[in-house]
């Protein structure tokens, strides 16, 4: 929904009281105790606001506090406004607070959105990566592809069906799964591929879908960093078999626990319906609604990973403002990208010309050749100058779970393992100013101009 911005010198402050009390236009408050009206996601922040003081806005431009220069900007921020205080608020006193008719129009606004038949909700990812395997049928001495850089939740959920996560490596330009590895690893044991959307780019789904069904494979996203993302002009949520999304706290929309698996195969909805909720047969959640009965039937031996009413709440509130969030983050990542472009010690993310990244992260890569510090001190030294920064991911293979296992060694990755030791993520949320960005930029270009080599 597009949100009207008002400039505090284009209305007399009374009408401005008028148009906040009358919910007209938006009033974000911020946790240094400024306030902003309105949001444009293309110029920026509208007119600030603070209550009983009023100061004369920059147009496009957030203005600072005075004690700005010493602020913190943390690697990430929520976005949370009086927009999700209220949907959570009206859960809370409609008495219904698990799973119900919240969690079902947030389903449905949600496959809507991304242009699927089906979604699923549930109370992670790592719930949908879950039950998106028992709906393909995985079963033991079964493979299933997955990156070699990625979060454990992409691998540990094939572990749970005593199948094997084969790691396959990234391709170094876009650090998303490489097809051309995809193919080298499979074999008539292979069930699946998980392609993971990292930092929101899509992976190559043509290549990869077409490969999984030259082989006879499902293909299941990991679409956990990629709400919301675009390939071919198309919303991710249905190249794949099943796409599974994370609504954790620090994801693109956030219920603060919380995931979403989306599928045009009606089959593979229904299955994951029921086993998200002890395997109890249809609008189980209806059993103790005015139209339910207390009759149900357990059709399989299912699992707890329901949504709840109060998260699906989060989420309705922010799915209405997910498109300017997106702009907003596409805006700092082109403002890092032009601040960052003539420092030969820094590479830029690079994003395929056909696909839009959901830029959950924004990874930037260090030429360590021309630096005299590792990517660790780097990290320090942003930490010391008030800017948090992290790293993602540590590649599967390097931790003891995955290499103790299943045998993997570095040398194995070289692709993963030369990007892995240059790579950190910046901040990159909605709820960044403009000055927010501008302390990064000056930060890192600080870093570098100090230990280039
Ligand atoms: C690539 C990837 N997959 C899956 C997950 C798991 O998501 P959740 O925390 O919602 O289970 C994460 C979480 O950070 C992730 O980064």
């Amino acid at each position: 929904m597009p949100i009207k911005v008002v400039y505090e010198n284009e209305v007399e402050p009374p009408v401005l009281d008028e148009l906040i009390a009358s919910n007209k236009i938006r009033k974000f408050l911020r946790s240094d105790g400024w306030a902003i009206v309105g949001i444009d996601p293309i110029r920026g922040y509208g007119g600030i606001y603070t209550g009983a003081e009023r100061r004369k806005p920059g147009h496009g431009t957030a203005i600072p506090p005075a004690s700005n220069r010493d602020k913190k900007v943390p690697f990430h921020k929520p976005h949370i406004t009086d927009d999700e205080v209220d949907e959570v608020l009206d859960a809370i006193r409609s008495g219904w607070l698990t799973m119900g008719p919240k969690t079902i129009k947030f389903e449905e606004k949600f496959r809507d959105y991304v242009g699927a038949s089906n979604a699923v909700s549930m109370n992670s990812c790592t719930a949908c990566l879950h039950l998106a395997l028992k709906a393909v049928d995985l079963k033991e001495g079964d493979d299933v592809i997955v990156p070699a850089m990625t979060f454990t939740a992409t691998a540990e959920v094939v572990t749970y069906f005593k199948s094997r996560p084969v790691l396959a490596d990234i391709d170094e330009e876009t650090l998303n799964i490489d097809p051309a590895e995809i193919e080298k690893k499979m074999t008539p044991k292979t069930k699946a591929v998980i392609p993971v959307h990292f930092a929101g780019q899509p992976c190559d789904m043509d290549e990869i879908n077409d490969i999984a069904g030259s082989h006879n494979s499902y293909v299941i996203e990991d679409a956990a960093h990629a709400f919301p993302a675009l390939y071919k002009y198309k919303t991710i949520g249905s190249y794949g078999d099943i796409t599974c999304f994370s609504f954790y706290a620090t994801k693109t929309l956030s219920t603060g626990e919380g995931g979403m698996a989306t599928t045009d195969n009606d089959e593979f909805a229904e299955k994951m319906r029921i086993l998200r909720l002890h395997g109890i047969s249809k609008d189980a959640w209806k059993r103790y609604s005015a139209e339910g009965s207390w009759y149900y039937e357990v059709a399989d031996a299912g699992y707890k990973y329901n949504m709840t009413d109060i998260q699906a709440s989060l989420g309705l509130a922010q799915l209405e403002k997910s498109d300017w969030m997106w702009k907003r983050r596409e805006e700092i990542a082109l403002q890092y990208n032009e601040a960052f472009k003539a420092c030969e010690e820094l590479v830029t993310p690079h994003v395929k010309p056909d696909r839009d990244s959901a830029w959950h992260l924004y990874i930037l890569k260090l030429n360590l050749d021309m630096l005299c510090i590792n990517r660790s001190r780097f990290i320090e030294e942003l930490k010391g100058r008030g800017v948090g920064a992290s790293v993602h991911f540590i590649p599967l293979y390097r931790h003891p779970y995955y290499s103790k296992t299943f045998g993997y060694v570095p040398k194995d990755f070289p692709k993963s393992e030369h990007t892995y030791e240059r790579i950190l993520s910046l901040p990159i949320y909605p709820a960044m100013t403009y000055d927010d960005v501008n302390i990064v930029i000056e930060s890192v270009t600080d870093v570098v101009g100090k230990f280039r080599r």
